[in-house]
């Protein structure tokens, strides 16, 4: 067990990436709060935590609030009694259009998600962390924030945002035992792809763009958080993992999205 007795915070965890990680966490020992936008689909992550004997609960959570995600640390808190993982994960990309023709609204709509998010949860767990001398902070960036396959200017400046923010504060919390690193994900097989999740052929050829082959499931990017939050990587903060299936090794002309 890598996670034993540990509470984790896991936002966005209703489905996708989070809900495989809080699972992954639970099996490995930990309680998890599911935190989400989404409370049915978070209450189902909860049960698939408590399937694996381990507390799980469910918190509705716009990860973009202040006021939110300051009750959010406070129930947790008051129910766990301590926070010693926060998975940065709650994110995506609803919406884009050519950077001449986006709207401040869009814009601020998609970094608030992306970026302010993470601002705002690591700013109300991590005094709890302080308190404690001890903390792992995993923050979900995108392969988009340093090599985009195609223009969102708004996702990709959150998204780049994010890395920005994990080394800065993996600087200032060494000297509180805090470690704080990112996850950059390659393409991995979720909503965040819309309606075209179900479709198989999509991602096919997707992952015939990817040197591995084939896209990522969700469990792999929560192996990543999994090593991240637990001791095996007690001396490693500041740092990017790229979970991309080799995607940085790729010509670039190869790793374009495909037309539908
Ligand atoms: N899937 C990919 O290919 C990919 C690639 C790179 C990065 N990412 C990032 O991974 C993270 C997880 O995405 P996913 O692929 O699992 O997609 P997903 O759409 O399946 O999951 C996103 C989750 O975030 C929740 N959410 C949305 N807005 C929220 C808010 N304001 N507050 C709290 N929760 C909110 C959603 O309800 C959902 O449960 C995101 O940050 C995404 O940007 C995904």
């Amino acid at each position: 067990m890598l996670l034993q007795h540990k509470v984790a915070i896991v936002t966005g965890a209703a489905r996708g990436i989070g809900r495989a990680t809080a699972i992954m966490f639970a099996a490995e020992g930990a309680s998890v709060a599911v935190a989400d936008i989404s409370l049915k689909e978070a209450n189902d992550t909860a049960s698939e935590v408590r399937k694996k004997g381990r507390e799980g609960m469910a918190v509705f959570c716009n990860a973009t609030d202040g006021k939110q995600v300051s009750d959010l640390v406070q129930k947790v808190v008051a129910n766990f009694g301590k926070i010693d993982i926060l998975v940065n994960n709650a994110g995506g990309l609803p919406s884009t259009a050519p950077v001449e023709d986006m709207s401040e609204e869009e814009w601020d709509s998609v970094v608030d998600l992306n970026l302010k998010s993470t601002f705002l949860c690591c700013k109300y767990v991590v005094p709890h962390m302080k308190a404690r001398r001890s903390g792992a902070i995993i923050n979900i960036s995108s392969l988009g924030a340093t090599s985009p396959p195609s223009s969102n200017v708004h996702y990709h400046s959150g998204k780049a945002g994010v890395l920005g923010m994990t080394v800065d504060l993996a600087v200032g919390l060494c000297p509180f035992n805090i470690r704080v690193n990112a996850i950059i994900p390659g393409p991995i097989r979720t909503a965040f792809f819309g309606s075209r999740l179900s479709d198989d052929v999509f991602f096919a050829e997707l992952g015939k763009t990817v040197p591995l082959g084939r896209v990522g499931a969700p469990e792999d990017i929560a192996g990543a958080a999994l090593f991240l939050a637990s001791e095996l990587s007690s001396f490693i903060t500041g740092e990017f993992i790229n979970v991309t299936g080799g995607l940085p090794l790729a010509p670039p002309r190869a790793r374009s999205v495909p037309a539908k």
